[in-house]
C-alpha cells in the first residue's frame, strides 16, 4: 500500500478547468495510481467530506468553491495488448491525455480514435460523456474500463454493454460519484475502414480516395478543421459545446420544419437529432459577447469566457440562451458539461 499522498489546502481551480473560472478547493490531492486513489478516497471519507472527481476539467462548471476534497486522477501509462493479426488493444492509464493517445495510435499505424482528435481533456473522462466527434463515438472501440466501485471498494472491469454508452452519456453519468476510472481499453485495428462520412471531413479531403489515407491523415483533417471552428481553451477558455443536441419526436420535428424548412437535423432510429448550434446561430448568439462572457463567433454551441468570468457569468449566459431556443423553437436544451461547486441553486 502507497502512501497517502499529500493533501493540500485551499487550493485555486481556475488552472484546472478549461473554461478558467476561478473557485476554490477546500482539499486538493493529486493520485499517481489506484492505491493513492484509494487512500484519498478513505482520508476523505473518514473527514466525512465530499469529493469531486477531476480530469482535465474539460467538462465542467465550476459554479463556485468546493467544499470538499478535489481528486485529480494523475494515473499516467499505455501500453499495447494482445497484439493479433491486424488488431490491438490499447490500454490508457485514466490521467493520459486524450489527444495525445489518438496521435499515438494513429502514428502506429492503428484505427479508430483518430476521429476524436483534439479534444481536450484525459483518457479517464473519456468514457464518462462517450465523447464523439466527426462520425465516431468513444463507444465504437471501447472494449472495457477499469474502475474503482465506490460501493464495494472493489476494483471492477466494465465491458464496453455494461458502461450503458448513449449520446454523450453512460453508466459513469448515470451513477455519480459511484465509479472513479482508473484505465481504459479500446480495440484498435490497422484494417478497420476509416470513418470518413461526415460532411466537414468530405469537404476537407476532397478527392483523396480513401485507400491513399491512413488513421493519422484522418487525425490531422480533424485537427485542422477543429482548429479553423472551435476555440482552443488553452487560448479562449471553454468547455467545448455547452449544450446537446437535442432529440425531438418525428411530428414535432415536421412542425419545426413547416416554419423553418432550412432546420438542421440528423434523423435516428427514434426522433430526429437537431443541431443546437443552428438553433443558437437563428436565436442570434453567435458572436453574442458581455464583459465577461459569450458565444464563440465560429460555433454558436460553444460559450466562451472572454474575460474574468465567473461559472455563474457562464450559467447565466447559458439559462439565457436556453430560454430564448425554448421560446422561438419550443425545445428545451440540455446543457453537457457538469456543474459542481457554489450553491445548490443551478444543479439541476
Ligand atoms: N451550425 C450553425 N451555426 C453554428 C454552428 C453550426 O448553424 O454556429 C449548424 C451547421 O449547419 C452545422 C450544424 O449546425 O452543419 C452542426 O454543426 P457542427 O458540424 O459544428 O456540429 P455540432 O452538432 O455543433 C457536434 C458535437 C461536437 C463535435 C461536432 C463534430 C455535440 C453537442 N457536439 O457539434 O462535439 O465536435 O459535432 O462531430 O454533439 C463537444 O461535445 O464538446 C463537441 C465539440
Amino acid at each position: 500500500m502507497s502512501q497517502r499522498p499529500e493533501i493540500r489546502e485551499n487550493v485555486e481551480l481556475r488552472a484546472l478547468n478549461t473554461l478558467h473560472v476561478p473557485a476554490r478547493a477546500r482539499f486538493y490531492v493529486e493520485a499517481h495510481s489506484a492505491d493513492e486513489l484509494v487512500s484519498s478516497l478513505d482520508w476523505a471519507a473518514s473527514e466525512g467530506l465530499e469529493v469531486l472527481i477531476l480530469g482535465g476539467g474539460s467538462n465542467l462548471v465550476l459554479a463556485g468553491d468546493f467544499i470538499g476534497l478535489v481528486l485529480r486522477v494523475a494515473i499516467r501509462g499505455r501500453r499495447w495488448e494482445h497484439i493479433e493479426d491486424h488488431m490491438a488493444t490499447l490500454v490508457l492509464g485514466a490521467g493520459e491525455n486524450w489527444h495525445e493517445a489518438v496521435v499515438y495510435a494513429a502514428r502506429a499505424g492503428y484505427r479508430g480514435i483518430e476521429n476524436l482528435a483534439l479534444i481536450p481533456g484525459t483518457a479517464g473522462a473519456a468514457p464518462v460523456q462517450n465523447i464523439g466527434a466527426y462520425g465516431v463515438e468513444l463507444c465504437d472501440c471501447l472494449e472495457s474500463v477499469t474502475a474503482l466501485d465506490r460501493n464495494t471498494g472493489e476494483l471492477v472491469v466494465l465491458e464496453n454493454a455494461e458502461c450503458r454508452f448513449a449520446y454523450r452519456d453512460s453508466l459513469f453519468k448515470q451513477t455519480p460519484g459511484r465509479y472513479v476510472i482508473i484505465e481504459v481499453r479500446l480495440a484498435l485495428s490497422r484494417s478497420r475502414p476509416l470513418v470518413l462520412g461526415y460532411r466537414d471531413l468530405q469537404e476537407y479531403l476532397g478527392d483523396t480516395k480513401d485507400s491513399d489515407l491512413d488513421p493519422l491523415h484522418v487525425a490531422e483533417a480533424v485537427m485542422a478543421i477543429r482548429r479553423r471552428k472551435l476555440p482552443d481553451p488553452d487560448i479562449i477558455p471553454n468547455a467545448g459545446s455547452f449544450f446537446k443536441n437535442p432529440v425531438v419526436d418525428t411530428a414535432t420535428f415536421e412542425s419545426l420544419r413547416e416554419r423553418d424548412p432550412d432546420i438542421v437535423a440528423y434523423p435516428q432510429e427514434h426522433g430526429v437529432k437537431l443541431a443546437a448550434a443552428w438553433l443558437i446561430d437563428q436565436c442570434g448568439w453567435k458572436g453574442f459577447r458581455n464583459a465577461r462572457v459569450g458565444v464563440h463567433n465560429r460555433q454558436a454551441l460553444v460559450l466562451i469566457n472572454h474575460s474574468g468570468g465567473t461559472g455563474a457569468d457562464i450559467l447565466e449566459l447559458a439559462e439565457t440562451i436556453r430560454q430564448s431556443v425554448g421560446e422561438r423553437f419550443g425545445v428545451t436544451l440540455e446543457m453537457e458539461p457538469g456543474i459542481v461547486g457554489g450553491t445548490e441553486k443551478h444543479n439541476r
